[in-house]
């Protein structure tokens, strides 16, 4: 039986007493589970998950949980765009089985909850992490403990978060859970910049000029061959920053699977990535290259 085919109301739970027996009897029907983890603010980049969850299983289950422990600025936890009410209607018209809002508690029962330690093999190293201290640790161990406790088929990660997709994967094969992992296309709005929860936070005029960002990324792509590392580098960075209100933070040419920086004689499997700030909001883009 093909649960989300059929029209039924969604189920809000919010703790793991209630969702584990659901989830357990969805599995004793040999029902598939698709799991889509989210912060919430749910724009069409998220729902494209959903859909993609709904195509592949019988039931989709979305967490929307706003995790201090990613956060490594307070600022940013604060403002993160919290819209819980028109999260759940999204959800229930998309068909949506359950979605999961577990409060802080729920998720870290403890003071003494442990952070995962486990070695990334330096995926963590460059970009997001080396801007944003303990980060991954954060998003990691809460994927890992919402995995726990959904314990899902398939679980789906936008491209948009490439390096946060790439750890999850590893996370996934050092526990040999058995769980597939889908990656999903970065969703943009027309002008090309990709979707984020961040962007309601951006004027009318930023939104506008953001589309900066996909442009010098797209740009790059078409001059990778003839340009070095260096120059595109430099290319990404100067258009970005030539833009009103607009401040690169990073931009790096890595390896796709190792997120090693490359060189210019190892153009291949290629892709650039870039943090920029846009006034106060802070967005990130990537593209393939080769
Ligand atoms: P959040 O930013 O809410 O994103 C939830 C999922 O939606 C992630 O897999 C993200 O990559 C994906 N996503 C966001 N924007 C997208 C876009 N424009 N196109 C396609 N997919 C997009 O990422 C997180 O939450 C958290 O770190 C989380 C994994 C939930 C752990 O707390």
């Amino acid at each position: 039986m093909n649960l989300g085919a059929i029209y039924f109301s969604m189920e809000i739970i919010h703790t793991i007493g209630i969702l584990q027996p659901y989830i357990n009897e969805c599995k004793a029907r040999q029902l598939q589970v698709g799991f889509v983890p989210t912060m919430g603010a749910l724009h069409e980049g998220h729902l494209s998950l959903i859909r993609q969850s709904l195509k592949e299983n019988d039931i989709t289950v979305c967490s929307i949980f706003v995790n201090p422990t990613q956060f490594n600025n307070t600022n940013d936890l604060a403002n993160y765009p919290r819209t819980i009410a028109s999260d759940i209607q999204l959800l229930e018209k998309e068909g949506c089985a359950v979605v999961f809002i577990p409060n802080e508690n729920e998720i870290y029962p403890s003071v003494s909850f442990k952070t995962l330690s486990i070695d990334l093999q330096d995926l963590d190293k460059n970009m997001e992490g080396k801007y944003r201290p303990g980060h991954f640790t954060g998003m990691v161990t809460v994927v890992k403990r919402l995995f726990e406790i959904v314990q899902p088929h398939k679980a789906y990660f936008g491209k948009k978060d490439y390096q946060q997709l790439k750890i999850i994967q590893f996370m996934v094969s050092y526990f040999k859970l058995p769980i597939q992992i889908i990656a999903c296309e970065t969703l943009r709005e027309p002008n090309g910049l990709a979707m984020s929860s961040r962007n309601t936070r951006l004027s009318a005029e930023q939104r506008k000029n953001a589309e900066v960002i996909y442009r010098a990324l797209l740009n790059a792509k078409q001059n990778f061959f003839t340009l070095s590392i260096t120059q595109l580098k430099n290319r990404i960075t100067e258009e970005i920053n030539s833009c009103k209100d607009f401040k690169v933070e990073y931009v790096e040419i890595a390896d796709a699977n190792s997120l090693k920086p490359i060189i210019d004689n190892e153009k291949i499997n290629a892709m650039a990535f870039v943090a920029c700030f846009a006034g106060e909001v802070r967005l990130i883009d990537n593209i393939h290259l080769s």
